[in-house]
């Protein structure tokens, strides 16, 4: 059998693993894909590394779009990041008619329009596994596995180095830049943690979600996105207190009025699966109708476990490649010309309920006065706690939790509620999600 012929540009991790893992699994992915998929070039600009890995295996250049321009390549494998050289190599690639495997999700959250518009012109694949979830094969579920569906909402933790911090900061006890440091050390955690930290790379890949569950275009542009840097470890005490466990979540949700789209540190009920997800691992959590829930749980990041998704766009490409362009799975699930621009709500629109911490004047009518605020703006209560004051303090912290309410509404009594001559400081607030039926 004749072998379908890959270019891997970037041989960092990622491909490295994807290296290794199609030279062990050679016969099974072989059988599973009817010929042998074969990296004949790998680009890198570190050629000692690319020769390392490669062992002299194939070819190895500095020049990655000698790779997209290479005519004996049939798939090009982008694992360089970015939107910069990463974007120009995947459109010239596609315009070169290869098919393209990428585990790019900045790159697809922001210009995935563009580049599957491009690739459908062109009767080619942009196949996109591992941008998501690292080895958990979510977009193959959302996509595939779950197209009866009218599909409600999604609810992941898709960054593992958040999760892994906010499992730390829960069981140690211990400030968020104190665990960041550590993870960092371990290697959780990048040099530069800002895109993970502030809840990019989760916002790129809930994103992804959206436009698979919905049918929707990709627009990140549109995602509120909040990280968890400025998370107090008190919060995720009380939370705990209260049978709450606080992860950073992407989630979409299909309303009446719009798509919600959102990533944000989030308060979710203990006793839920999703909420025992911790370390470095990711979950996604799926609301279809027919359904019901379903929970896809692995690991987000790493790279036998990312080649493993990148090695299934291999293989799927590889079974469909021959077949007419009309047949194949559409990019976004849904087909092309059927894709709707439905709203992204702004996050003032948002429903959800909400976790309150105020520091106030340990004095008679304090409750009072906040209560009546709440109501005055519609807003329902669910529980109080009132923390005794410290040895010798005057002042206690005050936790509301509330029902439902439109964000804009909460935020009103915000302004209110920090006005009051007994209240010290800001209000912090959290959102909550029950992730029930
Ligand atoms: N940096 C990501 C994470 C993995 O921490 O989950 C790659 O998307």
């Amino acid at each position: 059998m004749k072998p379908i012929n890959v270019g891997l540009l970037g041989i960092g991790t990622v491909g490295g693993g994807t290296f290794a893992v199609l030279q062990r699994n050679a016969e099974e992915i072989t059988r599973r894909a009817g010929r042998p998929i074969r990296i004949v070039v790998v680009a890198d600009k570190n050629m000692a590394l690319a020769r390392q890995v490669t062992g002299g295996a194939c070819r190895v250049t500095e020049d990655a779009f000698s790779v997209v321009n290479d005519p004996e390549v049939d798939i090009v494998i982008e694992l360089i990041g970015g939107y910069g050289v990463a974007k120009d190599l995947v459109m010239q690639a596609i315009a070169n008619g290869k098919h393209v495997v990428t585990a790019n999700k900045a790159l697809l959250a922001t210009n995935g329009n563009e580049i599957f518009k491009a690739a459908q012109d062109k009767g080619v694949m942009v196949a996109f596994e591992a941008a998501v979830a690292g080895g958990i094969p979510i977009v193959k579920a959302v996509r595939e596995g779950l197209t009866a569906n009218r599909i409600e909402w999604i609810a992941g933790i898709i960054n593992g180095t958040t999760n892994f911090i906010l499992s730390e900061m829960r069981d140690k006890g211990l400030a968020f830049d104190t665990v960041l440091k550590e993870a960092q050390r371990l290697g959780y955690a990048e040099a530069d943690p800002t895109f993970d930290v502030e809840g990019v790379d989760a916002a790129h890949k809930i994103t992804l979600l959206a436009s698979l569950a919905f049918g929707i275009p990709v627009q990140f542009d549109k995602a509120y996105i909040e990280g968890i840097s400025k998370l107090d470890s008190i919060d995720i005490r009380y939370a705990e207190q209260l049978g709450y466990r606080i992860k950073l979540l992407g989630i979409t949700k299909r309303t009446e009025e719009g798509v919600e789209l959102r990533v944000h540190p989030t308060l979710i009920p203990a006793k839920r699966l999703i909420a025992n997800v911790e370390g470095p691992m990711n979950a996604v959590l799926v609301q279809g109708d027919a359904v019901g829930s379903t929970l896809y749980y692995g690991k987000g990041a790493g790279a036998e476990p990312t080649a493993s998704s990148v090695i299934a766009d291999l293989v799927d490409i590889t079974r469909m490649h021959t077949a007419d362009p009309e047949n194949r799975v559409p990019h976004l699930a849904f087909q092309p010309d059927a894709l709707v621009d439905l709203p992204i709500l702004a996050i003032g629109e948002v429903i959800s309920s909400y976790y309150l911490r105020l520091r106030v004047a340990d004095k008679m009518g304090v409750l009072a006065d906040i209560t009546r605020i709440l109501a005055d703006e519609q807003i329902s209560i669910d529980a109080v706690i009132q923390k005794e004051p410290g040895e010798g303090e005057t002042q206690a912290d005050l936790i509301l939790l509330t029902h439902q309410t439109r964000e804009k509404y909460i935020n009103a009594a915000i302004v209110k509620i920090e006005a009051l001559g007994v209240v010290v400081g800001k209000v912090t607030m959290l959102r909550m999600e029950e992730l029930g039926k």
